[in-house]
């Protein structure tokens, strides 16, 4: 029977009760749940609700259950109601009355709130562990790649030479923000709202700053209503993994493109690859699409987070309960990404030789040789003019900007001298470009230093 049966003349109809319950899934919270009971009730006496010897029965009795679920000798009854209303049933099978006294100055509303708060909090850190692992994977890459030269793109289309390293460093760029998104959020889950009550707080002389220093808190919630209806950090972190995985799925997006026929940029390890029933050739990259189908999954649980909250009045609403499967599965989602994506790039062979031949096949040092007209005085919308002929010239000889005498590129411009070949070498092109950010090594040396400093705070 249900802990609030009293007011009720009928039992649950078992259709409800499945419906109503949510103990499938947010049992994943006995540890908080068990953790922030033992607080609450050594709070009560030491503010003199409770007595010692009760709060002291309460704590061993929580301890037991504890140390009985982790190693398996406690099953959750899976017609519970909840997570809470399984361990403090559990706790008064075993303690008795001094039991039923846990629940003072406490409702599942605030209890429900502390323990995700906690909850997360724990996922968050893990969270930024794996991903700083990540981006040293990245950083590693790069490391190895900092001569090697490949075409930059904009439209898809072969624009300007960088190196493999820049364009890993990118994504570290992103992945550095991510953590700080993670910073950030995590100040904002870690208020503690018990003491917050259904919605009114108590009567009782709680000491609710005492609670949240033993559980861990840096401040309190200051409002009860708040305290049990706030969801917002929830939506805050669904939006910083959502954005996490929208940078998972762009690289993805690009591994995919660069292990394919047209470019063979990269060639992925084949115990990070999949075959095909009927095709024998085939050598797929499963996994980076399942991680760019999955951002699908991850927006989705954003989103059903925003649809539950925006219509809910104060205080706390059943609707409410919805959160723990969103926050769940996006949290599940994005850790399997991570850690799935972070050995497959660390193993994927880098085809530096394809890269560098399509580096020299796309007219991506057309810009370098306008500058080099530039320098020499001429106006860069002309010199931009004559490159854009030569180029035609090339493309109309099937030649390339390196291949031309140098007789033929007078004819376009009489600017032109032998300094031209080393102005339109792709390493020096790279090189050159060696303003704060840019594609030069030694650029790019200077960034992974920088990107390296911030994984260490
Ligand atoms: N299982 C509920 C949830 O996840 C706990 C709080 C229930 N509170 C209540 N008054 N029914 O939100």
């Amino acid at each position: 029977m249900p802990m609030w049966e009293g007011r009720f003349s009928k039992k649950l109809d078992e259709r409800t009760n499945d419906f109503n319950s949510s103990i499938k899934f947010d049992h994943r919270m006995y540890k908080q749940d068990i953790k922030g009971s033992i607080a609450h009730s050594k709070m009560l006496s030491k503010q003199g609700i409770i007595k010692e010897e009760e709060s002291k029965s309460i704590i061993d009795g929580l301890n037991g259950i504890l140390e009985d679920i982790e190693n398996g000798k406690l099953e959750f009854d899976p017609n519970a109601e909840d997570v809470h209303m399984f361990i403090e049933a559990e706790l008064t099978k075993r303690i008795g009355d001094n039991g039923k006294k846990l629940h003072t100055a406490r409702s599942r509303n605030d209890q429900v709130a502390l323990d995700i708060r906690m909850y997360l909090k724990e996922e968050v850190k893990e969270l930024k562990e794996k991903l700083k692992k990540l981006i040293l994977t990245f950083i590693n890459k790069a490391e190895e790649n900092t001569h090697t030269i490949m075409p930059g793109y904009t439209h898809m289309q072969r624009a300007q030479p960088i190196t493999f390293a820049h364009h890993l460093m990118a994504y570290v760029q992103m992945f550095l923000r991510d953590l700080e998104r993670l910073n950030e959020t995590y100040k904002r889950i870690n208020v503690c709202p018990i003491g917050s009550c259904a919605l009114a707080g108590t009567t009782y002389p709680l000491d609710r700053e005492f609670e949240a220093k033993e559980l861990g808190f840096s401040k309190i919630t200051n409002n009860s209503l708040d305290g049990v209806s706030d969801r917002d950090f929830i939506i805050e972190l669904l939006s910083v993994i959502s954005i996490i995985m929208m940078h998972l799925s762009r690289i993805s997006e690009e591994i995919i493109l660069w292990c394919s026929w047209e470019f063979k940029f990269i060639e992925l390890d084949d115990s990070f690859s999949t075959g095909s029933s009927i095709m024998p050739q085939k050598k797929n990259p499963d996994i980076t699409e399942l991680i760019r189908g999955k951002t699908g999954r991850v927006y989705g649980d954003l989103n059903t987070m925003l649809t539950v909250m925006k219509g809910t009045p104060l205080a706390y609403n059943k609707d409410m309960q919805e959160d723990k499967e969103a926050i769940f599965d996006a949290l599940d989602t994005v850790n399997l990404c991570i850690t799935t994506l972070d050995p497959l790039v660390e193993t994927m062979t880098v085809k530096k030789e394809n890269m560098r031949k399509a580096a020299a096949e796309g007219f991506i040092n057309a810009t370098d040789c306008a500058d080099y007209l530039t320098v020499k005085g001429v106006p860069f919308r002309d010199a931009y003019k004559i490159v854009g002929n030569l180029v035609k010239y090339c493309i109309d000889n099937n030649t390339t900007l390196e291949k031309l005498h140098i007789n033929v590129y007078k004819k376009f411009s009489d600017v032109f001298e032998d300094d031209i070949y080393d102005a339109i070498d792709l390493i020096n092109c790279v090189n050159k470009r060696n303003v704060p950010g840019g594609p030069a090594a030694e650029q790019v040396m200077k960034e992974i230093e920088i990107a390296k400093s911030k994984l260490s705070v």
